[in-house]
């Protein structure tokens, strides 16, 4: 039978790219998210929201009874806060964790049990360049990257015992719509404030997303990350990724922590 990927996020952006491109492989693919992907997709739905234990286990249930089992989980659902550290209320730090890092680790707790009884299983989870070296204005976003990354580290070991693959997808900008979807704190910064620059900055955002890495590009790495052909643990993608994994190699964290003042604040 067809190896069955249970992919979170796949209504839009990168989820829904790489859900359409392994079905078109031959997967078996269920793809999760709160609201419906567009007509026309080639995988099945599952409504499911990664804030809430309840909703995981009746997609994971969902997925099972139909699938059989889970060989993959990609664990890609995710969106951004953005702000000043000062300026954004601790409500919206926590809301960012309990997407970005509380539900990836609820979904992916979920899904072990399941694995274990396989005696195999393969995870897939999206991190991002912000999980390598942080810009200010991103902290909320960024924090709960460099979190992943930790996680993802902690989880390659452990799953190891079980037979169970772990990968960190590192991609840079991407040409997906995600900036529609975050939350920006921004209202009252006025041309005086250190952050005015780069909350312009931001807001063209959409501009940088279209120079991107394609989505499609993404999808072809998970393909091969699922058909056992790169084996690695990390995937930096994209050369903003490898320049950004460069930069903070080489240089001090004084002369970052320079750069970042001199270019974008004020
Ligand atoms: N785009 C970039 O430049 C970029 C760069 C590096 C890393 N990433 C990471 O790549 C991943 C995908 O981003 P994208 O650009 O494809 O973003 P996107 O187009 O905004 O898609 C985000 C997906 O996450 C789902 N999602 C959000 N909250 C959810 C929740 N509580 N429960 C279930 N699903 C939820 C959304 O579905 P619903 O709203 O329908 O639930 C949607 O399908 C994210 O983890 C992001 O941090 C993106």
């Amino acid at each position: 039978m067809a190896k069955a990927i249970l992919i979170t996020g796949a209504s839009r952006g990168l989820g829904l790219v790489v859900a359409d491109h392994l079905a078109r492989c031959g997967y078996r693919v269920f793809g999760a998210s709160r609201t419906p992907p567009p007509e026309g997709s080639k995988f099945k739905w599952v409504k499911m929201d990664i804030t809430d234990k309840s909703s995981i286990a009746a997609g994971v249930e969902n997925v099972l009874s139909e699938g059989g089992g889970i060989d993959v989980l990609f664990a890609n659902a995710g969106y951004g806060v953005l702000g000043p550290i000062e300026d954004t209320p601790l409500e919206l730090f926590q809301a960012q964790f309990n997407v970005n890092v509380f539900g990836t680790i609820s979904a992916v707790k979920t899904v072990i049990p399941v694995m274990k009884k396989q005696g195999h299983g393969r995870i897939i989870i999206t991190g991002s360049s912000g999980g390598v070296l942080a810009f200010p204005f991103f902290a909320p976003y960024h924090t709960s990257k460099f979190a992943l990354e930790g996680f993802a580290e902690s989880l390659s070991t452990e799953m190891k015992l079980y037979g169970i693959d772990v990968h960190l997808l590192e991609p840079g900008v991407m040409k997906t719509k995600m900036v529609e979807s975050m939350t920006i704190v921004d209202e009252d910064l006025g041309k005086s404030s250190p952050f005015y620059r780069m909350s312009k900055l931001v807001r063209g955002y959409p501009v940088a997303q279209r120079f991107g890495t394609s989505p499609r590009k993404v999808a072809k790495r998970v393909e091969k990350i699922c058909a056992g052909k790169k084996k690695a643990f990390r995937h930096p993608i994209g050369i903003d990724t490898h320049l950004t994994r460069l930069l903070k190699a080489v240089l001090p964290w004084k002369l970052i922590n320079l750069g970042f003042r001199k270019s974008v604040m004020r």
